[in-house]
């Protein structure tokens, strides 16, 4: 079936959720623009997601996606968590700032609480990031009839996400900006790219399959499409629009094209994708000493907001996919014409 009917959507192009860098403004100018828009739900209270909804609803009248982590929440460490702060503590000095005492916002798994909250809306597309949560909330947010997604990064996630209720999978290729989704023990160094991730799926899985990573052109779009993918999902593109709340050292880098991209841990504890910055190449880009998901991020805080200040990016995550071409500082809408009918964008 085709994506566009399966999720009631005119053009079958999902805008990738991108937590910390978008709401409900950027999901309803996509949704506006004719493509899925996405809420990034995985770092909010349920009160700010039935937030989100209304906004959203308020704004655009299309289906939305609501997007969750359901990743394994360890417990916290106190000696990893010192020890990790007595690494940047030279940073601390530099910066002249104390280092936080609280977590502040963490990304948090989807819960039974979250899915009786949204529930009420019943909400028509819910994805996942770092594979499913477990069976009996797959079936409760399946009996309001949503449709779920989640992203493979390997052949072998993609088999059980299918097998394990995803009507959906999106094949996250190795060039995609912001965590990789990978869910099960695999190396960095054998992940495919986006077209080879895409061709083994769509040829091994019965359900649709959707592109995502370093899509940034019409022809892209295209090439995904003649691969076998139903569809594309897209972030980098994105991230300058007007929609997007994109932080100002984050946009400067997206546009300067001169640092290249890397996937690294030292932001959260787990792999990610971003533009390559100062504390990222200090530590080595995978660092073992890196707290576990999502506790590495609480120490970077003051770092960062100081940093930002003084106009650096050197301990923000930079999120992006290798290919930024497509990054312009228009509307969602413009760069959706540009993708799906190749008109010329005028900047
Ligand atoms: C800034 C940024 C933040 C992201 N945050 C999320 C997220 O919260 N949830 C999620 O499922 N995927 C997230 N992703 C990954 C996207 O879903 C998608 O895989 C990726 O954007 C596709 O590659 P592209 O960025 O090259 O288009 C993020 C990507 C970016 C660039």
């Amino acid at each position: 079936m085709q994506l566009s009917k399966l999720l009631n959507i005119a053009i079958p192009m999902i805008q990738a959720p991108m937590a910390g860098v978008q709401n409900w403004r950027l999901a309803a100018a996509a949704s506006n623009a004719g493509i899925l828009g996405s809420i990034p739900c995985g770092m909010l209270s349920k009160a700010q997601v039935i937030e989100e909804i209304e906004n959203f609803k308020a704004h655009a009248s299309g289906p939305y996606n609501l997007n969750f982590f359901c990743h394994e929440m360890p417990e916290l460490d106190p000696y990893q968590q010192d020890k990790w702060k007595q690494k940047l503590s030279a940073y601390y000095d530099e910066f002249n700032v104390e280092p936080n005492e609280n977590l502040g916002v963490l990304r948090r798994p989807f819960d039974m609480e979250m899915a009786e909250a949204i529930a009420p809306y019943k909400p028509s597309v819910i994805s996942f990031h770092f594979g499913l949560p477990d069976a009996a909330l797959v079936e409760f947010v399946k009996s309001w009839g949503a449709k779920i997604l989640s992203s493979a990064t390997t052949l072998e996630e993609g088999i059980w996400l299918a097998e394990n209720g995803a009507d959906i999978v999106i094949a996250q290729g190795i060039e995609a900006g912001g965590h990789r989704a990978t869910f099960t023990e695999t190396k960095l160094e054998s992940q495919l790219h986006t077209r080879q991730l895409v061709t083994i799926l769509a040829d091994a899985l019965s359900v649709p399959v959707i592109a995502a990573g370093g899509i940034a052109s019409h022809h892209d779009v295209i090439m995904m499409h003649e691969l076998g993918a139903c569809g594309t999902q897209i972030g980098t593109c994105f991230l300058l629009c007007d929609e997007a709340d994109t932080s100002q050292v984050h946009r400067n880098a997206l546009k300067s094209l001169a640092e290249p991209s890397a996937v690294t841990n030292v932001f959260s504890g787990r792999p990610a994708r971003g533009i390559e910055n100062r504390l990222m190449i200090d530590l080595s880009f995978i660092n073992s000493e890196v707290p576990a998901f999502p506790y590495a991020s609480a120490a970077l805080a003051p770092l960062r907001a100081t940093a930002e200040e003084q106009g650096k990016g050197d301990f923000s995550p930079l999120w992006s996919g290798v290919n930024r071409q497509g990054c312009k500082e228009v509307s969602i809408q413009e760069v959706v014409e540009n993708l799906w009918t190749d008109k010329l964008i005028n900047t």
